[in-house]
C-alpha cells in the first residue's frame, strides 16, 4: 500500500494548558469489536477509536461475514454466536496493526475457512511464532514465514483447550489463546506474568466464565452473551503525550477527562511520580469492568531514576515518553528488562537512541534498554522510523527543545491517534503540516 508522506514541524517552547478528552482506547476497541462479533446478540459500542488500526479489525470481522454498522456515535455489531464460518479462502490485510493480526489469529484458527494474514512493511517484520506456537498446541494449523507474516491458517476439526505457560508478559499472546479457546470444549488455563487484562475484563462483560489473578487465568467453556452496550474510555496511551508534555513544558497544566486507568496500563504514571512529577487522579469509577477516571498533570522538576522491572510491562507503550522525560530529568534514568521494545512498530530502543543522539542528549544503549542522561534538546529534523509513538514523542519534545522540531514520515499517527495534531494545537502547541 503506497501512502502519502506527511512531514510535521512543531514550534519550540510552547506552554500547554487545557481540559481535554482523547479518543477511545485502542486495545479495548479491538477487543470490543472482536468479542461482539463472535457473541450472541447485538452490541452498541460507544466511543470506539476510529483509526486505521481499529478499522483493520472492523474490516477483518466484516470479511468473516459479521454485520457491522457505523452511525455517528457508535458501532452496532450483530454477533455470530461462536458459529464457525465456512466458505472461500480469505486474505486479510491488517496494515500496521499487530493487535488486529495477533488477536484475529486466535479467532481464525477456529474457523472453517483457510486464511492468509498480511500486514504493511513494519508488521510484516514482526514476530508471529509467539502466537502460532501456543495455537498449534491447541491443534490449530498455522504456518508463519520464518516467524513473520504472511501467516497461513488452514481449518482443523476442533480446537483443543490445554494448559499454557507463557514467559513473555504479552496481552496479545494470552488474548489470542483465549479467543481460540472459546471454540474449545474443555477448561483452559494460562500461567503468565501480568500484562493488560482487557480481554479477560471484556469476556466477563459478555458473561464468559473466566477468572484471573496477577499471573494466572482460567476459562471454563462458555457461550458469549452481548451486554447490549459497551462504553470505551479514552486511551491513556494517547493521553500520555499530553501528560508528559504538561510535566515537561514550563507553566503548563493539562487535565484529561474520562480515560482508562486499568492498573496494568498505569505504569508510566507511577514512574513519573517516582521521578517527582505532579500528577493527580480523580473521579475514579468502573465502566464495563474497566477503571476510568480523570487526571491532571502540571509542570514539574524531574529527577532521574532506575525504573523498576515490575513497572515495565504496564508502561511498555509509554517508554519512549519516559525516555524523553529522562532527557529532562536531573541525573541518569535507567531502563532495563525492556527487550520487548525491540519488536514493536519499530525497534523502539534503537529509534529512541537515534532520536536522543539527534537531539544531542547523551544516551547509552543496552540490549534490553538504555541509560539517558538529563540535558538539553536541540531543535532538528528527525524521522519517525515508521512508528506512530516515536513520531508523537518527537513532536512533544518540541515543548522543551531549543529550536523547532521537524518530524518526517508522520502519516503513521493515523494508526492510533488521528486527531493528535488538532488536539495538540487546541492546548497551545503549534504543529504545522508540510506534506
Ligand atoms: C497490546 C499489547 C501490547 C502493546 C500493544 C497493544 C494489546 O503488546 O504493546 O501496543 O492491545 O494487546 P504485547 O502484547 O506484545 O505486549
Amino acid at each position: 500500500m503506497s501512502r502519502r508522506i506527511i512531514n510535521l514541524s512543531s514550534s519550540s517552547k510552547k506552554q500547554i494548558k487545557g481540559c481535554i478528552e482523547v479518543p477511545g482506547d485502542k486495545s479495548i476497541s479491538h477487543r470490543a469489536i472482536i468479542i461482539s462479533s463472535i457473541a450472541k446478540g447485538k452490541t452498541k459500542i460507544y466511543n470506539y477509536l476510529d483509526s486505521e488500526d481499529v478499522n483493520a479489525t472492523i474490516t477483518a470481522c466484516k470479511a468473516m461475514g459479521v454485520h457491522i454498522e457505523k452511525d455517528n456515535e457508535s458501532l452496532i455489531i450483530d454477533g455470530n454466536n461462536l458459529s464457525r464460518i465456512s466458505g472461500d479462502d480469505v486474505e486479510f490485510n491488517f496494515g500496521n496493526s499487530g493487535t488486529s493480526m495477533r488477536l484475529m489469529m486466535g479467532v481464525l484458527s477456529a474457523q472453517n475457512i483457510s486464511s492468509v494474514l498480511l500486514g504493511d512493511e513494519s508488521l510484516n517484520q514482526r514476530p508471529m511464532d509467539r502466537i502460532s506456537k501456543p495455537l498449534i498446541k491447541m491443534n490449530a494449523d498455522i504456518k508463519t514465514s520464518d516467524d513473520t507474516p504472511p501467516v497461513s491458517i488452514t481449518p482443523v476439526k476442533k480446537i483443543i483447550n490445554v494448559d499454557h505457560y507463557e514467559e513473555i508478559a504479552s496481552a496479545q499472546i494470552k488474548s489470542s489463546i483465549l479467543l481460540a479457546g472459546l471454540y474449545g470444549e474443555d477448561e483452559l488455563s494460562i500461567k503468565t506474568p501480568p500484562s493488560r487484562d482487557h480481554t479477560e475484563i471484556m469476556l466477563r462483560e459478555f458473561n464468559c466464565n473466566i477468572f484471573n489473578d496477577s499471573d494466572s487465568i482460567k476459562m471454563k467453556p462458555s457461550r458469549l452473551q452481548s451486554p447490549e452496550t459497551i462504553n470505551i474510555p479514552g486511551d491513556l496511551s494517547s493521553a500520555a503525550f499530553f501528560i508528559v508534555g504538561a510535566i515537561l513544558a514550563k507553566d503548563s497544566e493539562v487535565t484529561v477527562k474520562n480515560i482508562g486507568l486499568n492498573p496494568l496500563r498505569t505504569g508510566f504514571i507511577e514512574i513519573l511520580s517516582m521521578m517527582g512529577a505532579d500528577v493527580s487522579i480523580f473521579d475514579l469509577k468502573t465502566v464495563n469492568g474497566e477503571q476510568v477516571g480523570s487526571l491532571t498533570a502540571k509542570s514539574s522538576n524531574l529527577k532521574g531514576i532506575k525504573i523498576p522491572k515490575s513497572l515495565i510491562a504496564s508502561s511498555i507503550d509509554e517508554l519512549p515518553l519516559i525516555v524523553l522525560a529522562g532527557s529532562q530529568a536531573n541525573g541518569k534514568t535507567s531502563i532495563r528488562n525492556a527487550k520487548e521494545l525491540r519488536v514493536k512498530e519499530s525497534d523502539r530502543i534503537s529509534s529512541m537512541i537515534k532520536m536522543m543522539k539527534r537531539f544531542d542528549v547523551s544516551v547509552d544503549e543496552f540490549d534490553d534498554g538504555m541509560d539517558i542522561f538529563g540535558g538539553s534538546i536541540n531543535g532538528t529534523s528527525i524521522n519517525s522510523f515508521g512508528d506512530h509513538r516515536i513520531a508523537m514523542t518527537a513532536i512533544i519534545a518540541s515543548l522543551v527543545s531549543n529550536g523547532d522540531i521537524i518530524v518526517e514520515d508522520c502519516q503513521n499517527i493515523d494508526t492510533s491517534f488521528p486527531t493528535f495534531i488538532e488536539l495538540s494545537n487546541t492546548i497551545g502547541m503549534d504543529i504545522q503540516n508540510h506534506d
